[in-house]
């Protein structure tokens, strides 16, 4: 069997774009996808023999870690590497002696996060019809 390589390594924001658009929203426009303060973020990618399969994006303020538009190409996605690049930024997080990781969850996605300690919070939110729901955990 062919041995697998993963590397984790931060990118640019014009390497999340198009991954970003293709999983999560491919009928809008790209620049749907694209976020304001998407220069002063930290973007991580997961490489697969290379290839990058999975994008997140950490954005801090007040000591607080923030991660947005979290994707794994459709075809890799249910092989674990999501978690794999999750635990990675929640290890850089601790590391960096950030105080809280959050995120914007979708609903449908609650249960995934649950199983890395984050916690749902009463604030809950429907953008472009999907629901939401902020999740959150203390270090
Ligand atoms: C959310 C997302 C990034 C997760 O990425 P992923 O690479 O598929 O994540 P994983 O493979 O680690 O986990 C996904 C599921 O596969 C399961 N899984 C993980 N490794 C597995 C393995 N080796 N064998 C079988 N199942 C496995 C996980 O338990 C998880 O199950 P769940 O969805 O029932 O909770 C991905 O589903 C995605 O891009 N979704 C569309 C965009 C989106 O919704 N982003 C999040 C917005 S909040």
């Amino acid at each position: 069997m062919k041995s697998k390589t993963i590397n984790i390594k931060q990118i640019t924001p014009s390497e999340v774009l198009p991954i970003r658009h293709k999983v999560m929203w491919p009928n809008m426009p790209i620049t749907y996808v694209s976020l304001k303060n998407d220069d002063e973020a930290r973007h991580f990618g997961l490489f697969l023999n290379g290839e990058i399969t999975s994008i997140i994006s950490l954005f801090i303020e007040n000591n607080e870690a923030q991660f947005r538009k979290f994707a794994t190409l459709i075809e890799f996605q249910g092989f674990g590497y999501g978690s794999i690049l999750l635990k990675h930024i929640i290890s850089l997080v601790q590391k960096e002696n950030l105080k809280k990781l959050w995120c914007n969850a979708r609903v449908e996605k609650s249960k995934f996060y649950e199983r890395f300690n984050l916690k749902t919070t009463n604030k809950k939110f429907v953008k472009d019809g999907i629901d939401y729901v902020i999740m959150e955990t203390y270090f």
